[in-house]
């Protein structure tokens, strides 16, 4: 049923949930933060809105792989709220999909069985599962791959097959750490793209982080920089830059994406000269 649906395109996909966090601060047991007593995170408000696409950035060790855990239900936080579709994040849910810089796939698998692991594990049958995975496979280009296994692909296309799992369960909110921090940049542009396309097709929440500046400008519709550690919301720059970028061949030489990329650059440099300047300090 759920096969047929996505095979035909007749119904939408769900669009994705509303995520925020209330106030949320996470320390970690002492002993194990230098400078600040183990707070990593302190007040930290955001919303994202049901279905869109918002990047995260920082300064390194801000606290942005936390703030995923957090969202993801794998740690709790110290205080604060963090709700996903209005309900409290309790623990891990397969309803939040999770990307991470090693597309960690079972190597004794093949790129099929990879990808219906998931389904399957929450209850799919075979067919519905195969169906699902096969779909969101050759969306991503890996079509021909099905039954190749992990170290008969390239490092891009096993990240595909790492967004192909994660997609599969049709999650209400894909979280993406780094992705791609392995790739190089010309495979690093093309799966980017195929991240888009992925994003503009199903319309769940995606957030994602990056240290490319750049690249979380062309990704989202709003780049989020945290201050350093501890790390809170510094600012919120909204991207106005056409949905479908990937079909923009010049959009990364325009004066608009130039002068989007220099302002979250301009944000990022202060928060980093500003942690500097504290850690002089004490
Ligand atoms: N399990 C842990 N136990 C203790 N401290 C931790 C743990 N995980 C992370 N930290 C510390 O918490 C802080 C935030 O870490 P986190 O990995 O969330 O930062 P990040 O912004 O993702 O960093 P990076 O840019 O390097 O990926 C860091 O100072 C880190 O050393
Ligand atoms: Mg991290």
């Amino acid at each position: 049923m759920v096969a047929t649906a996505i095979a035909s395109q007749e119904t939408p996909l769900s669009l994705g949930s509303e995520v925020e966090l209330l106030g949320v601060s996470k320390s970690r047991p002492k002993g194990t933060g230098r400078e600040t007593g183990g707070l990593v995170l302190s007040h930290v408000h955001l919303r994202l809105e049901p279905g869109s696409f918002v990047s995260l950035v920082g300064p390194g060790g801000c606290g942005k792989t936390t703030l995923l855990r957090l969202l993801a239900g794998l740690e709790a936080p110290s205080a604060g709220h963090v709700r996903v579709g209005g309900q409290s994040v309790q623990g891990p849910s397969p309803r939040r999909g999770i990307i991470f810089q090693d597309a960690n796939l079972f190597p004794w698998l093949s790129v099929l069985k990879n990808t219906t692991f998931g389904p399957l594990s929450v209850g799919a049958s075979p067919g519905e599962a195969e169906a699902r995975a096969t779909h969101w496979l050759t969306f991503l280009g890996l079509g021909k791959f099905l039954h190749r296994y992990p170290h008969e692909l390239s490092g891009g296309m096993q990240q595909r097959v790492a967004i192909a799992r994660a997609i599969v369960n049709e999650p209400e909110l894909l979280l993406a750490d780094e992705p791609f921090g392995g790739l190089d940049w010309i495979t690093r542009e093309l799966v980017c793209d195929e991240l888009l396309r992925l994003w503009h097709t199903t319309r769940k929440t995606f957030l994602y982080v990056t240290h490319a500046l750049e690249e979380a400008v062309y990704v989202s519709q709003r780049v989020v920089i945290l201050s350093a550690r501890p790390g809170t919301v510094a600012r919120v720059i909204e991207v106005n830059l056409p949905e479908q970028r990937w079909a923009h061949a010049d959009l990364r030489f325009t004066p608009e994406y130039a002068r989007l990329v220099e302002e979250v650059r301009e944000v990022f440099a202060e928060q980093t000269a500003l942690a500097a300047s504290v850690r002089a300090h004490v």
